[in-house]
């Protein structure tokens, strides 16, 4: 069993595709084993994204994070990381395969509707920086 951490990003919560997310999770038989709403600081964002911190697109990614309220969602199955990639889409929508979540929804390669850590190694950061192990069932 493996863990990921995935980010319902502003512009998902706002156009109101909470649900369909979830029931994209559920029907692939992926496990929802925490889950909270929260509206992030502009520091907690460039806490969170810390690895981009060098990057261009760094300071937009974390204006638009801490724009709105974001749902962080942990979730379990075997190969998770992986697989949850595969129902996001590329990380650009415009290279996102048919049927995925980002290729449906998403309107730029910044407002790409959700967030999915990228190893295990992201993960374990990324779970530990929004939930504690009371919170994960
Ligand atoms: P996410 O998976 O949350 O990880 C970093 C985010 O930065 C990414 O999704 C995009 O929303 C955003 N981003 C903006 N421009 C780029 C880019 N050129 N390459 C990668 N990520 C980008």
């Amino acid at each position: 069993m493996e863990r990921t951490l995935s980010i319902i990003k502003p512009d998902g919560v706002g156009r109101g595709i909470i649900g369909e997310i979830i029931k994209r999770l559920e029907s692939s038989n992926i496990k929802i084993i925490a889950i909270k709403m929260l509206k992030m600081t502009k520091k907690q964002a460039q806490g969170f994204y810390a690895v981009h911190k060098e990057r261009p697109f760094f300071d937009n990614v974390t204006d638009f994070m801490a724009s709105g309220p974001v749902v962080v969602i942990v979730l379990e199955a075997e190969n998770v990381i992986t697989k949850y990639r595969k129902l996001m889409g590329a990380t650009n929508y415009k290279e996102a395969e048919e049927g995925t979540i980002r290729k449906d929804f998403a309107t730029d390669i910044e407002k790409n509707i959700v967030h999915g850590s990228d190893s295990q190694e992201s993960a374990s950061f990324e779970i530990s920086y929004f939930f504690n192990s009371f919170e994960i069932v």
